[in-house]
């Protein structure tokens, strides 16, 4: 693999790149045995995504959106991150460095990647729907499974939901900002994301404007594909420790 020509020119941009921003997808979670929501895999049980993760769904059912939210915590419970995690992790340290992820299952975090800008939000928070009074904006409930379905909001006696950005809802205004920020950079590389939910699809092309040069590892083509500068069919788990050899080896001393 470290001998296509088109993974080494990447590699030397990316090492010479002194603003680089990366957008994680369910792609990068896969190797780590997180399903991801679309293609193989994607469905719990007849649904699908945007029949789940909704407000309104949320307001129908809240036990049934809550059950699918249980099953994807214990899952995520018992992954451990692998090598694209790790990967990301060790580009955090690098200055100029962004690392925005639609991932809501703290692997990113859980790999030691610094200030991760959580676009979707995070599986492992949770705050009261109803925003009572007595209740923080949100907390951290890593407890699975959990014994009651939808739990109960321990301050007002309402219920809790998961603290992440379902369809038809803003995403945080500071995060977005940041996230917004980062496409002003010299290479926006998109991974494992199908490029198919906005406003996180929308990033890679506001970089494009801004004159970054744009590039997706994924193991199929997106509806992004034609538009980015370099689109690598690959896995990312073995397409980026690729390329971070590469890079280790551009930028190593000459002996
Ligand atoms: P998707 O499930 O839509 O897409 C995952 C992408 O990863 C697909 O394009 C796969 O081809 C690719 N993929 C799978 N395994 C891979 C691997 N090993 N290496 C590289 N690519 C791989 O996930 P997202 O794009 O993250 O939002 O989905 C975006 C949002 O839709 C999610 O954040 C979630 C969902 O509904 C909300 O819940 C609001």
């Amino acid at each position: 693999m470290e001998s296509d020509p088109q993974l080494r020119a990447l590699a030397a941009r990316l090492a010479a790149a002194g603003r680089l921003s990366v957008l994680t997808g369910a792609g990068v979670s896969a190797a780590s045995g997180v399903p991801t929501f679309r293609g193989e895999g994607g469905l719990w049980r007849t649904f699908r995504a945007e029949d789940l993760a909704t407000p309104e769904a949320f307001a129908r059912n809240p036990r049934l959106v809550w059950e699918w939210y249980d099953w994807r915590r214990q899952i995520v419970a018992a992954c451990a991150p692998n090598a694209a995690h790790q990967v990301l992790a060790r580009w955090g340290r690098r200055p100029g460095f962004t690392l925005v992820t639609q991932n809501v299952d703290g692997l990113h975090e859980l790999a030691g990647s610094p200030d991760v800008a959580r676009f979707h939000g995070s599986i492992w928070e949770v705050r009261c729907r109803d925003w009572c009074a007595g209740s923080p904006p949100s907390w951290t409930d890593r407890t699975v499974p959990l014994p009651v379905l939808p739990p109960p909001c321990p301050h007002c006696g309402g219920i809790v939901r998961p603290n992440v950005v379902w369809f038809g809802e803003t995403i945080d205004p500071r995060v977005f900002a940041r996230a917004l920020a980062a496409t002003s950079c010299d290479v926006f590389l998109t991974v494992g994301t199908s490029a198919l939910v906005y406003p996180a699809a929308g990033l890679v092309h506001e970089a494009s404007r801004q004159g970054a040069f744009t590039a997706e590892i994924n193991i199929e083509r997106t509806p992004a594909s034609d538009a980015l500068d370099l689109a690598l069919q690959g896995k990312v788990e073995e397409v980026l420790v690729a390329l971070d050899r590469l890079m280790e080896a551009a930028t190593a001393p000459e002996p």
